[in-house]
């Protein structure tokens, strides 16, 4: 298959093009000028430079293509319109790029459990409830979610919602990592926040499986892994795998919000985007961020490989050869 990918140079992006060719697709990685593509580096792939923002060569780039799979979007932003540009806007003019285009196979969606909110009363999200999405970064992936199924009848599309990913070149889950190196497992409160995760390798081949079934057409999927953890266990996981004594530490809520704030007034300063701005905290202090991998299992034939423990120990060896810690 000919393949496009949006976002392939990114954490997720860059271990499905690897999967991609390793399975004999044809890749184009759509990136931009001041893209960093160490991770592509090497690899047997094309390079596409429309832009998303502008709309510029986006029929080009599309053109005879039998997949797409759009990862790019902003996870940080400065502010509301930030995530609108980041988001929304650019999901449009890929969409707009493809309406005209005969012989799509599908369009891949890879949106966020952020566009569903919240785990409600301890029960795992499924693709049924209505989307109550939290976090302006969460209103703007569902946003994005509903243009491009708007599209059904015309295209064959697809939605797909993964939790919280960890993995190798993961930047975000990294931070924890580096506390079980340090001895410490920071949680917040009790650490009691439920939370499903995905392995960066079950979601990808999650992603492919999408792409490959008809049957995921004009729909919605969670794809995460199996279980549902707590920020403790998560921490002890991590210990285990990193053979590291460590104590526990329990953040107040209002050491986060003062965290949050001093860092969101550096990135006044800097004009970088906070990575704890107000929009993740909102996040971080919900009770639960459980969903069902049920409806994916069932339709998609979706089966993670990763158990937690395995997941945590091939990712901080990954860090540790790498020098990430
Ligand atoms: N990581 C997670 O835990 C997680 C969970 C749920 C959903 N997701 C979704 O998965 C997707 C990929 O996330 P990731 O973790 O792999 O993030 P990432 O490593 O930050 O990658 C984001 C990618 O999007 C590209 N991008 C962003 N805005 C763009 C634009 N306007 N034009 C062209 N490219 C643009 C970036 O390109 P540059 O390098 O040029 O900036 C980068 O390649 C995102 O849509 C995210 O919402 C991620």
């Amino acid at each position: 298959m000919k393949a496009l990918v949006t976002g392939g140079n990114g954490f997720i992006g860059s271990t499905l093009v690897e999967k991609l060719l390793h399975q004999g697709h044809q890749v184009t990685c759509l990136v931009r000028r001041q893209s960093d593509l160490r991770w592509l580096q090497n690899l047997p792939v094309a390079y596409s430079y429309a832009s998303l923002s502008s709309g510029e060569g986006l029929e080009q780039a599309v053109a005879g293509m039998d997949w797409i799979f759009h990862l790019a979007g902003a996870t940080k932003a400065r502010n509301r319109q930030g995530y609108v540009d980041g988001n929304v806007t650019i999901t449009r003019r890929l969409l707009q790029a493809c309406r005209p285009q005969l012989g799509l196979k599908k369009f891949v969606y890879v949106s966020s459990q952020a566009a569903a909110g919240p785990s409600l009363a301890g029960v795992p999200c499924t693709e049924t409830d209505e989307p109550h999405p939290i976090s302006i970064y969460g209103e703007c992936k569902l946003a994005a979610e509903k243009e491009v199924l708007s599209l059904s009848r015309e295209l064959p599309v697809v939605v797909l919602r993964p939790p919280s990913v960890y993995g190798p070149r993961d930047r975000d889950i990294l931070v924890y990592f580096q506390n079980v190196n340090r001895g410490l497992v920071l949680v917040l409160g009790k650490g009691d926040q439920q939370i499903s995760l995905v392995h960066v390798s079950d979601l990808v081949d999650g992603i492919i499986l999408a792409a490959e079934q008809s049957a995921s057409n004009g729909k919605v999927f969670f794809l995460s892994g199996d279980g549902y953890y707590d920020w403790n266990t998560i921490g002890r996981e991590i210990a285990a795998a990193m053979k590291k004594k460590t104590i526990t530490i329990r953040t107040p809520l209002w050491l986060l919000h003062l965290a949050s704030w001093a860092e969101c007034a550096v990135a006044q300063l800097t004009g970088k985007p906070a990575l704890l701005n107000a929009d993740k905290v909102r996040e971080m202090v919900q009770p639960g961020w459980m969903c069902s991998n049920q409806a994916a299992k069932q339709e998609l034939g979706f089966a993670p490989q990763y158990t937690l423990a395995q997941g945590v120990r091939q990712t901080s060896r990954w860090y540790r050869e790498n020098g990430w810690l």
